[in-house]
């Protein structure tokens, strides 16, 4: 076992990051020691079990955990089997609305979709007032935002989904190729590490309509001082639209005062991207045009 992995498994010792997979915990690692130089000679150059006590190797550790606390264990529930009891319950419900709440049951088990799961029909009229009824949505960092689809409002359309969490990606693709059908959607779900390198070249490869990137700007950018990750995706993207979301609370839960995102704005108008704009309790959206001057 080389030195990566041997930090891997000890991450995964932490029953909180039990599920990683550990190639992706390796892909973290290896994010997050380009920005820490000492600790990467360490690595590079010790033995595991030289530098597994030494100051700088625990500092680093203690970081990446944060890390992994902030852009995964945030959003995993405590109870690990209610999403697959609710799921169940899903492909047995017959009465249309015991079937709409248990969707609602569901988008409660994400804390980004719980913060919303009443308003997605507001959500909805807003964004597609602007973008037209599409055929393709892509969804990247998606949650478990699929389970919002019923609320769309129309049919006859493909839901394209990614994340990094492999366990939701599979019920979502069960649940695309189950329950898409009844309500007229179809998709399919892939694992992505918005992290590695090539994330957007494989982003820019699939062409849609309409583009979610909900609440997902602070994890491109995490631990960057520049929004530089958030404007490639803009411009990479194969979509006339992107969708893109901000909490409209701080970290104390204290509504904001002014919630809109001035450097977005600044970096819509330099890239000569238009936009719309509206804000529910919790959640402000811009729905970007690529394709309209500001
Ligand atoms: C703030 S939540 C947003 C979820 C969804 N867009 C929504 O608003 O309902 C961030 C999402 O990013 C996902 N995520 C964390 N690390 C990731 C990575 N390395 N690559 C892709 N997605 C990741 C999390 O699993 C989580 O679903």
């Amino acid at each position: 076992m080389n030195n990566l992995e041997k930090i891997a498994e000890e991450i995964r010792k932490s029953k909180k990051f039990s599920k990683l997979g550990i190639d992706y915990l390796i892909s973290i690692l290896k994010r997050n020691l380009q920005l820490d130089k000492k600790v990467n000679k360490l690595v590079q150059e010790e033995q595991y079990l030289n530098f597994r006590s030494s100051k700088h190797y625990k500092a680093f550790l203690k970081s990446i955990k944060k890390f992994l606390h902030d852009t995964y264990s945030v959003y995993q529930i405590r109870d690990v089997s209610k999403k697959d009891r609710i799921y169940h319950d899903i492909l047995k419900s017959k009465d249309k609305n015991n079937l709409l709440q248990l969707h609602v049951d569901m988008l409660h088990c994400h804390s980004s979709t719980r913060e919303r799961k009443n308003e997605y029909e507001t959500i909805y009229r807003n964004i597609f007032a602007v973008c037209g009824k599409p055929k393709n949505i892509l969804d990247v960092g998606c949650g478990i935002n699929a389970f919002s689809l019923p609320f769309i409002g129309f049919r006859d359309f493909k839901y394209v989904c990614c994340d990094s969490v492999k366990e939701d990606l599979k019920l979502i693709d069960d649940y695309l190729n189950k329950v898409g059908p009844s309500f007229g959607f179809k998709g399919k779900s892939f694992f992505i590490n918005i992290f590695v390198e090539d994330f957007l070249k494989k982003i820019s490869k699939i062409k849609s309509d309409v583009c979610f990137l909900f609440k997902m700007t602070d994890m491109l950018d995490y631990g960057k001082k520049t929004h530089k990750k958030t404007e490639d995706f803009l411009r990479n993207v194969n979509s006339k639209f992107v969708v893109v979301s901000f909490p409209t609370k701080t970290v104390s839960n204290k509504k904001m005062r002014v919630p809109r995102r001035k450097w977005f704005e600044i970096m819509c108008n330099r890239l000569k991207y238009g936009y719309d704009y509206f804000e529910i309790e919790n959640e402000c959206f811009y729905i970007v045009n690529k394709f309209r001057k500001k």
